[in-house]
This record gives structure tokens, sequence and C-alpha cells, in this order.
């Protein structure tokens, strides 16, 4: 079992530390954050992510799992150092990668020889060799290795994501630093994919861009579907048959979100661009992600009579996917902002960003209560798949609305039928 140090406590940083602490591990977890850190000491997990709450007490229980301020304590005395701090979008796109290269700079003075340094976040081609460079540069000794092991993480599954992965994939120079990296997964059922540090950096860019495309694909083929009478959920599971297509990232939506996709197609646009390639592919892919937001806004707009000046809205759902808190690049939020720009009133409810949502869009009126957020209002709008939607009293949805009593299911969530039967203007995606 090795000491590990993990520097971010984030939805990466923390999942990591968790996990490989469960796997037996002694891991010290650090954050700039004091308070994040004390409220992580008494196990106070303060992101929503299934199954983190318990790994998390389990670890303290066993005293497998601390939390720390500052990464240079943690980093003091480990056999590895995950680097799992924020690379979030720049300007230009590009990833930002001041954080990590200030960790590099901060633990640098501290590291035993022949630590390894793991780049977990997710960086461009070439940061395997940036961090390595500024470790030496910051006087680590030269026997320190660096290595990418990107993750691939899915908010809300990250625990399985993490412990039950379809691959672990190592980047290293140095085959020997890579399979003391594979030891700590030695418990870990998956296949272990060695090899050059460009290419795992690549393969994480390369993943996240293939289903950022899925789903615009499917989202393109939705609004088709629309055009033609046709049902893009038969088509999706038409496709879905052919084991070179798969099931998977072929629901049509208000676009995608999150922290991942967005910052990592626009990070790897950026890279073809340096870099002399013009993927037009994948402009296509951020370019028809950014109309499907649009789209949503559209049908509202129809479903109001054509302009949304005075309409009295009611929003389900806030966060960019369900079973997240996370609000980062919800579509949600850019179709409820415009909403708000267009003279609408909008009264939201999420299970679980109400308040931060509040907090990030003045004007935008929050409540407790799904019911609550219809009462009164003339249209309503699904954004993000909830299950607890499916389960609610529409007969007490459709009373508590007034005429047009219009619905636009971003999410194709509810049965169109049976909310025609009610009495709702209902609207889908590409059905
Ligand atoms: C993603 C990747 O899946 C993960 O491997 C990576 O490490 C981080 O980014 P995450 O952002 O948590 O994970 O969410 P994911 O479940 O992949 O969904 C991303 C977005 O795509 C969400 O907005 C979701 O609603 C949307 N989506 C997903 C669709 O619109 N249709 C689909 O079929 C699937």
């Amino acid at each position: 079992m090795s000491e590990v140090a993990v520097v971010g406590a984030g939805y990466v940083g923390l999942t990591t530390a968790a996990c490989l602490a469960s796997l037996g591990h002694r891991v010290t977890c650090a954050d700039l954050d004091e308070q994040r850190v004390r409220a992580l000491a008494k196990g106070e997990v303060p992101i929503l992510e299934e199954g983190l709450p318990a790994l998390v007490a389990e670890g303290l229980a066993a005293r497998r799992l601390k939390f720390v301020v500052g990464a240079a304590v943690a980093a003091r005395g480990a056999e590895f150092v995950f680097l799992c701090v924020q690379t979030p979008q720049s300007e230009t796109g590009a990833a930002d990668l001041s954080a990590v290269e200030a960790v590099a700079r901060e633990i640098a003075p501290v590291l035993a020889p022949g630590t390894v340094v793991v780049n977990k976040s997710t960086m461009p081609v070439g940061s395997t060799r940036l961090v390595a460079r500024e470790l030496s540069q910051a006087g680590a000794a030269s026997d320190v290795g660096v290595a990418s092991n990107p993750e691939f993480l899915r908010e809300g599954n990250a625990v399985r994501d993490f412990l039950q992965p379809s691959r672990v994939v190592i980047g290293c120079d140095d085959t020997a630093v890579a399979v003391r990296v594979s030891e700590l997964y030695r418990d870990v059922q998956a296949p272990i994919l060695v090899t050059d540090p460009a290419s795992a950096e690549m393969i994480k860019y390369a993943s996240n861009a293939f289903l950022a495309t899925k789903i615009s694909f499917i989202n393109a083929i939705a609004n088709l579907c629309e055009a033609v009478n046709a049902d893009v959920r038969e088509v999706a599971l038409g496709m879905g048959y052919d084991p070179r297509i798969g099931f998977e990232f072929l629901h049509p939506g208000p676009g995608y979100g999150g922290s991942c996709f967005p910052k990592d197609t626009a990070a790897l646009m950026h890279t073809a661009d340096t870099a002399g390639y013009d993927f037009s592919l994948l402009h296509g892919v951020v370019e028809v992600n950014r109309r499907q937001h649009e789209r949503i806004i559209e049908k509202l707009r129809d479903a109001a009579g054509g302009s949304l000046s005075g309409v009295r809205i009611g929003v389900w759902g806030l966060t960019f996917k369900a079973n997240t808190d996370d609000l980062r690049d919800s579509p949600a939020l850019v179709v409820c902002r415009r909403l708000l720009d267009e003279g609408a009133t909008v009264r939201a409810y999420d299970p679980a960003a109400g308040e931060a949502a509040a907090a990030q869009l003045p004007g935008l009126d929050v409540v407790a209560d799904p019911y609550d957020a219809v009462d009164g209002v003339q249209l309503l709008a699904l954004l993000t798949e909830w299950d607890e939607f499916r389960w609610l009293d529409f007969g007490r949805v459709a009373a508590a609305m007034e005429s047009p009593r219009g619905l636009v299911d971003a999410r194709n969530l509810l049965d169109p039928a049976a909310m025609r039967r009610r009495g709702f203007g209902y609207q889908g995606v590409g059905r």
C-alpha cells in the first residue's frame, strides 16, 4: 500500500482521494480552502456525489484518509502526488494551467526522491512535460517522475467510474514509473493502457470530444425528425442496436453542459488551431450545441405565442444534468437567463441546486417545491432530467397552471400522449 497525496478536493480530487483510500492506500488530500478542509475532516462532503460521503467516512474512520491545508503539507513524504486542481478555460479557449504550475512549484522542494507526480485533472497535450519542467526548475530531485493518468469520471457516477472504470490510462515515458502508477490500481478490474504522455493526454480530450459529437449528432437528427415527423427516440433505438454505434449518449436534449465537455472541446479546438489543423468537425459540434440551447428558447417563445415578454414560466431543473448539484455551464441556466432577458417571469425548482442558482442569476425566483414553481404560470420548461419529475401529480400541475399550459420537455422525460390528455400543449425534442 502506498502513501498518496491528492492536491485539490473538488469533484475529481475528492473522489480520487476517497477511492484510493478505499483501495487501501494512505491518502492525504489537500485543498487551499480551510473551511472546506475543516468540514471534510469531520466527514462533511460539500458536493452531491453518490457513495462519496460513505467512502470519506470509511477512510477517516480507518485513518487511511486525512485532509490538510496546502499542497506541500500533503506532498511531504508521499510516494505519489495526484494533481487534481482546476484547469479552467482561458479567454483563448486554451486550458489555464496556472493552478497546476503553482502547485508544481510549491511541492517541488518537499518531494522525496523517486516520488511520482500524477496529472489527474484534464490537461492539454504537453502538460506532463510542462509539469516535469516546472518541478525541476523549482528544485525537485532529478528522479522525480511525472505521469499522466486522466480521469473519466461522470458526476453522479464518479465513485463507480473510479472503482469500476472502463479503462485506466497511464502516459509516461519511463515504463518503470508507469508500472508503479499501475500498481495503485492493483485491485481494480480494468484494462490498463500504458502509453506515451501525449497520447494519454489526447485520449482524454478525444474521448470527451467524441461523446460531445454523439450528443450534437443526435440533437441534429432530433431537429431533423421534427421537420419530417419522425420520432428521434425510435431512431436512436434503431441506431443503438448496431454495436458499432451503441445506445449511450444518444439522448437529445438542450445540449450538453457541465464542467468538462464545453471546456474540453474548446481546449481541443485551441490545440488544433495551434497545431495548424482545421478541426471543422469539432467547430460544428460546438455550434450545434450552442444552437440547441437556442432551440429550447424558441420552443418556449412559440408556446407563448411569439413573445416571452410578461409571460410567467415555471422551470423544473437547473443543474447541467440530474443527480449532481453542479451548475457549471448548465444549459438550464442559459435558458433561464435568456427567458429573464426577454422579459419573462421565471419561478424555478431544482432538487439540489436551487439556492446556488438563485445566487448566480439575480431575478430568478427559486422555490423549494415543484408544485410551487408551476403555481399560476402559463408555461412549464422541464430542463434537467431529475427522476422525481416523472412521478409528480400532473393533474395537480395542470390545475395550478394557467392557459395556455405549454409544456416544453427539453429532456423527453414525460409521456407526450399522457401530457396532452391532461391538457398540456406538450413539446419534446425530436418527437
Ligand atoms: C463527462 C464525461 O462523461 C466524463 O467521462 C468526463 O471525465 C467528464 O465529463 P459529466 O460532465 O459528469 O462527465 O457528464 P455526462 O454524463 O457525460 O454528461 C455531459 C452532458 O451531456 C450533460 O449536460 C448531459 O445532460 C449531456 N448529455 C449526455 C446529453 O445531452 N445526451 C446524452 O445522451 C448524454
